[in-house]
């Protein structure tokens, strides 16, 4: 398979230099990446790095190497164009089919898809001429990621913020995936759990588990990426908040059921991703719990923590709430995961089958969607987001209004 082409345009601005990580993460996982930065973007990292980054020349002049017709040549072969970051002035070049530099050429030719990863002052963001022109690159087609919020240059804070570069990069991953990107879960509401909750034994100590968390931010940028309004119920996770998402941190199973249930009341959708605790310890020491030399240590006695995947299958906040589950395995992984699907009443289980390295931690997942209508799909190894796309494929497969799905 040759290695897919990407065009990573730079535009004027600080967060420059943050493309330099996207630009690494592209060509440390097999890309092939043609940098194309503004002359602006030039002022804030040189053409060196950027050739040094890439591993070939940075194409910054339209009239270089002419016959080689670059203004078009570029923008016609590449896979996907990322331009990151992208600033109002480029929006705004874009969305009126300028052509005054390279890359604003590039972005006239390619037939690709093409994402834009904006980052400006909260002002400018707002301003209705760029939210204007940001509205019309999506008409036609383009994926424009939402800003983050947090410090922007100087002291202020606000909307603006680039996009973590591994968040525009998982973006443009399953772009390449899928050759485009649908809103096909707009106006729908969506809830998911990420992490693993820990059950605290003494102010210092804790039962946990190995969950980092990945799989369910996966899952809440996909699907805010696809329209959907995302609250994501988080136990302690050490990853960025994802662009456009409502998070709401948790550390215990039982401060994670209350978060889910209360932002369950109004969900379309329901995605149990979180490594929940099945048992807490009975007691809780306030003060840290002290060795004494030639004494036993007391046995820990663990209480059952409530299932919260069960309880808000059978008893469902909305009427045609859909609510998937997740099911982490080591033996026997379909029939325990069939098992489990009847067990817990859900709409649909994601097996995941776990140990040695797989699952826990990594970039990558396999697993198998059972559904409770006896459909199984099986989705081969690959980043996390393209198994949160094709589980959100199953939800956005559903109607949203249940009066439709008791009809059809
Ligand atoms: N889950 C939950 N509440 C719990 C335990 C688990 O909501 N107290 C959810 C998880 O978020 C996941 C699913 O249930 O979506 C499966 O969890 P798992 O621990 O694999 O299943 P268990 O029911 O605990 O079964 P077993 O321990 O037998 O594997």
């Amino acid at each position: 398979m040759t290695a897919p082409r990407v065009v990573l345009g730079v535009s004027g601005g600080i967060a420059a230099y943050k493309a330099c990580e996207l630009l690494r993460r592209f060509t440390e996982s097999g890309h092939q990446v043609q940098v194309v930065p503004t002359a602006a973007a030039l002022h804030f990292v040189g053409e060196a790095t950027w050739a040094a980054l890439s591993g070939r020349p940075a194409a910054t002049e339209t009239w270089e190497r002419v016959h080689e017709v670059p203004h078009v040549r570029i923008g016609q072969q590449a896979d996907l164009v990322v331009v990151a970051p992208a600033t109002a002035d480029l929006l705004a070049k874009a969305a009126h089919g300028l052509a005054d530099d390279l890359l604003t050429n590039t972005l006239l030719t390619a037939r690709c898809p093409v994402v834009f990863a904006p980052a400006m002052h909260t002002e400018m963001w707002e301003h209705p001429a760029t939210q204007e022109n940001v509205a019309t690159l999506r008409r036609r087609g383009a994926i424009v990621i939402e800003p983050a919020v947090g410090r922007l240059t100087g002291v202020d804070t606000g909307k603006g913020r680039l996009p973590d570069p591994a968040e525009i990069f998982a973006a443009c991953r399953r772009v390449l995936a899928r050759g485009s990107l649908t809103q096909d879960l707009a106006g729908r509401h969506v809830v998911v759990s990420a992490g693993g909750t820990r059950e605290p034994l003494d102010p210092v100590r804790f039962l946990g588990n190995r969950s980092s968390g990945k799989q369910g931010y996966a899952l809440a940028a996909t699907a805010a990426a696809r329209g959907a309004r995302v609250t994501l119920v988080a136990a302690n996770t050490a990853l960025p908040d994802p662009a456009g998402v409502d998070v709401v941190r948790v550390g215990t199973a039982l401060q994670l059921r209350d978060a889910v249930l209360k932002a369950a009341a109004e969900a379309d959708a329901v995605v149990m991703a979180a490594a929940v605790a099945d048992f807490r310890p009975a007691e809780y020491a306030t003060g840290k719990i002290k060795k004494v030399d030639g004494v036993e240590p007391a046995p820990i006695v663990l209480v059952r923590n409530p299932d919260i995947l069960a309880e808000i299958s059978a008893d469902r906040a909305r009427p045609g709430q859909l609510v998937v589950g997740f099911a982490a395995e080591t033996d026997d992984v379909l029939a325990n995961g069939r098992a489990k699907l009847a067990r817990k009443g859900c709409d649909l289980l994601v097996v995941n089958e776990v140990g040695d390295g797989k699952a826990f931690g990594q970039d990558t997942n396999s697993a198998v969607l059972l559904g409770a209508d006896g459909s199984e799909v099986h989705i081969a190894d690959g980043p996390k987001e393209v198994l949160a796309d094709a589980i959100w494929d199953q939800v956005a497969a559903r109607p949203a209004d249940p009066a439709d799905r008791s009809a059809g």
